[in-house]
């Protein structure tokens, strides 16, 4: 590979090279990375959670209009949550149109995960029922749910990260003086495309979902972030509609190692050393590197690999499909997207800065992650399809009965479980794109995939995993739900555009 003053897109005679930004932030100089602030969410006290407009400068000097959830004067914060403790919130939907909050990778009852269903209209208040939070440790993921919208939604704002704490988090902060926002940093990572005004667009193309031409971290255009010679914490989510990453850490041309430590569900046993990692929209990597292992002065690139995660044909269709559509025509990007779902960019840099008295070491243990016996598991068999341009589940979308139910109690399921069962999903791909399949209600475990070993991300528990193009992956999940009444809980896509246009349904477990 080539690395270096690549641009993610060679805006066709725009002329833009040379950096990893597009039409949006031109020539734009390295920003310092925003830190998310955060809220540290009170126990069993209730809070309200607004989605609102506002405007924001996400390009220096340009105003662009965003939704954003806002909590105790504070736009998306990281909410801060401890294991077992009471979580009671109101959501206030002053966002223009219907919505609703699902916090994603919660074992949370259904009633209280967000689900379509309970959508409200703009003006209206949903209350969560309370409930106790009984999650790991680790990195989790709040954004809208409403049905055939989330991807706008998200798209123009409303995403934010949330981190559970519990005792397994005490002993590895306390090993390696993690401090959030100094060495423990989120980095969400998103794709967006900016008119010259700095204004959003959104222009899904066809079967891919939106790909954008600029890569934000934590909204920050063209990051750079200032480190010492130390450990630090990176929790990077990928909060982007379509687009996976497969990232590696350049020091001059040479891969730097790093550690994957957790993934959606929390804490591995042990850290795993990788030199890159393929992260889908929906999924939460967290990761250790040892900036010791660089030198003062020098230049980290966080750099986005070609993967295999889309296949000719989908490329060929969505070129096809752009070009009908007339997207991307004048400012020459349309031919240049397909090259872009397998080019080679700079996601941001990190610019060692300060030698630092240090002497922590990478631990040896993190948790206890005990696998889920599979004996006796049923298996739940999930082909992965598509039909009249549509990506199916089952050769079903969502609007094939899911959609509007008589009763919302008993709405259609695509199977269902009781209490306890251990089930093995086994998802088929017939299709020429990639699906990171998601579950509401449970954290899996992946178990095999077909078209090669498992990856240090397919590790531990997990609530979103990658299905590659004609690819099957078996999963283990243990339905097992501490709830008193039957659960409705979604299964779907998290391209947020094939979401939107059905690729989900619904599964059920009884009490
Ligand atoms: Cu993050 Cu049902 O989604
Ligand atoms: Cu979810
Ligand atoms: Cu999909």
């Amino acid at each position: 590979f080539s690395v270096g003053g690549l641009s993610l897109l060679s805006c066709g005679g725009g002329g833009t090279t040379g950096s990893s930004s597009g039409q949006g932030s031109g020539t734009l100089s390295k920003q310092s990375l925003n830190i998310p602030g955060y809220f540290l969410f009170p126990d069993g006290q209730r809070v309200s959670i607004t989605a609102k407009w506002t405007t924001l400068e996400v390009i220096p000097g340009k105003s662009t209009d965003m939704l954003v959830y806002e909590i105790d004067n504070e736009y998306n914060p990281v909410i801060f949550l401890r294991k077992g403790q009471t979580f009671s919130a109101d959501f206030v939907n002053n966002s223009g149109e219907d919505s609703i909050i699902h916090w994603h990778g919660f074992r949370a009852p259904w009633k209280s995960d967000g689900h379509p269903y309970y959508a409200v209209k703009d003006g209206e208040t949903y209350s969560y029922p309370d409930f106790t939070i009984i999650d790991r440790s680790g990195t989790y993921f709040y954004h809208p749910h409403p049905h055939g919208r989330t991807g706008y939604q998200v798209y123009y704002g409303l995403a934010g990260m949330i981190i559970i704490e519990d005792e397994d988090e005490d002993n590895l902060k306390q090993a390696l003086d993690l401090e959030y926002g100094v060495i423990d940093i989120p980095l969400i990572i998103q794709d967006k495309t900016f008119d010259s005004s700095g204004q959003l667009v959104y222009n899904p193309m066809g079967h891919m979902g939106f790909w954008g031409d600029t890569i934000l971290v934590n909204l920050t255009p063209n990051p750079y972030m200032d480190v010492e010679r130390k450990i630090y914490r990176f929790r990077i989510l990928n909060g982007s509609n379509a687009r996976p990453y497969r990232l590696a850490l350049l020091r001059g041309n040479q891969r730097m190692r790093f550690w994957v430590i957790g993934v959606e569900g929390g804490l591995l046993d042990t850290p795993k050393e990788v030199n890159e990692i393929l992260v889908a929209p929906g999924e939460r990597i967290d990761i250790l590197v040892d900036f010791r292992d660089a030198s003062v002065n020098d230049v980290i690139k966080l750099y986005n690999f070609p993967h295999n995660l889309i296949g000719m044909g989908m490329i060929g269709m969505r070129m096809g499909m752009g070009m009908e559509r007339g997207m991307g025509m004048g400012n020459g990007m349309n031919m240049d997207m397909g090259m872009a779902d397998n080019s080679e960019f700079e996601v941001m840099e990190f610019r060692v800065t300060k030698d630092s008295a240090y002497d922590k070491s990478i631990p040896q243990r993190l948790s206890e992650v005990t696998p889920i016996n599979t004996d006796g598991a049923q298996v739940q068999r999930i082909t992965l399809g598509m039909r009249r341009m549509v990506f199916t589940i089952n050769g079903e979308t969502w609007e094939d009965g899911y959609a509007n139910p008589q009763d919302i109690n008993n709405p259609k399921v695509l199977f269902e479980q009781n209490n306890g069962d251990v089930v093995i999903i086994e998802y088929v791909n017939n299709t020429g794109m990639y699906h990171p399949m998601h579950i509401h209600g449970f954290q899996f475990q992946v178990l095999e995939r077909s078209l090669g070993p498992l990856r240090a991300t397919d590790l531990g528990w997990k609530d979103t995993v990658i299905v590659a193009p004609m690819e099957t992956v078996r999963i283990a999940v243990d339905m097992s739900h501490p709830y008193n009444e039957h659960q409705i809980y979604l299964l779907h896509c998290h391209i947020l555009e094939h979401h939107d246009e059905g690729m989900m349904v619904n599964y059920r477990v009884n009490a």
